[in-house]
């Protein structure tokens, strides 16, 4: 079975995580991290206060990104506020919000022949209008693959600063530390989101972390765990950080990869493939071929996201798998045609 539904990273991670799943020692498992002895949260936090040259009380740990965001609506939002989110998002944006009994008010993006793109005209008019108390941005955005460019991003933020911004950034590739710390740096109202789950591959250990800016201590007390994370996933994520040359090798594989499905696919009459900084791609198909071609992938053990959301109803979201896995989404897709 092929299964690239889930934008996982299929080439796994690191050699160096699994040496230091190998180190972990019988009582590692048995008592609670010791970290607090330097006075921090955590070795990985330390560690990415560090790299990102911010405070360690800034960076707080979660399972997964998704327990970031959650924070985020839980720490900032009650019944009857509003959270903005991109109306082609990720469907668990709006989840989140309802959790917590708040509405949402939804962003459009431009949208041309070729991409999507955001828009600070239209953001920032509904902003002035709607005044959510939480905002999210995403980028690279799922499931549309764009980025926000600087210029844009700053305009936004430059007009937002009432609100709580969440800078979804699960997707980025690599860790951009020198932007990063300059965004904290400028915005204290900002939480910048990231993930192991994707770049580094390592989904299933559920760990993330939220970057944060100044103004947001409530944030970071509500976020601080007393008795300290899962020291076992902080000592595999801590083994990727240390594993650029592999992150980096993967990633120009998946870049190779996305430029063969724009070629390969892009080809297809009545396709449109959208460009992506992600590890996945969108592709618009024709309407009626829709519910044939997911049968006929399916019977050839291939499973690929056939979208179901209101704007992207008939959309492929295809996760950037091994060069194998993509050049057997490719061969089966072309062959339905033939
Ligand atoms: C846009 C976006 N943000 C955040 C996440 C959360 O990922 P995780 O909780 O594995 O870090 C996902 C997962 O698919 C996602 O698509």
């Amino acid at each position: 079975m092929i299964n690239l539904d889930r934008n996982e990273n299929f080439y796994g991670p690191a050699p160096k995580c699994f040496e230091a799943l190998n180190n972990i020692g019988k009582l590692d498992m048995s008592i609670y991290s010791k970290a607090y002895l330097k006075g921090v949260q955590s070795d990985l936090s330390e560690r990415l206060a560090n790299d990102y040259s911010i405070e360690e009380k800034q960076v707080i740990l979660g399972y997964g990104a998704e327990e970031i965001l959650k924070l985020t609506v839980q720490a900032y939002l009650k019944e009857g506020d509003k959270l903005m989110v991109p109306s082609y998002s990720w469907w668990y944006y709006k989840k989140i919000a309802e959790e917590v009994g708040c509405g949402n008010v939804e962003y459009g993006m431009k949208k041309t022949e070729t991409s999507f793109e955001y828009d600070a005209d239209s953001f920032i008019e509904i902003y002035e209008r709607e005044r959510p108390k939480v905002i999210f941005i995403a980028s690279p955005n799922n499931p549309t693959g764009n980025s926000i460019d600087n210029d844009t991003l700053t305009r936004i933020l430059d007009k937002v600063s009432d609100a709580v911004v969440l800078f979804d950034q699960a997707y980025v590739f690599g860790l951009h530390a020198e932007e990063t710390g300059d965004l904290l740096a400028k915005y204290p109202n900002i939480i910048i989101a990231r993930t192991f789950s994707k770049y580094f591959a390592l989904a299933s250990m559920r760990i993330g972390y939220g970057l944060v800016g100044q103004n947001l201590t409530r944030l970071m007390e509500f976020a601080h765990r007393y008795l300290g994370f899962n020291y076992i996933s902080e000592q595999v994520a801590l083994a990727a950080l240390d594993s650029p040359e592999y992150y980096e090798e993967i990633a120009a594989k998946m870049e190779a990869d996305k430029e063969l499905y724009y070629k390969e696919l892009g080809a297809i009459d009545g396709f449109t493939v959208y460009p992506s900084d992600g590890n996945f791609i969108l592709v618009e198909i024709p309407k009626e071929i829709k519910e044939p071609l997911k049968k006929f992938l399916l019977e050839r053990e291939i499973v690929i996201k056939f979208m179901n959301e209101e704007l992207l109803n008939h959309h492929l979201r295809i996760t950037i798998g091994t060069q194998e896995q993509n050049a057997e989404v490719i061969k089966a897709i072309k062959e339905f045609f033939t």
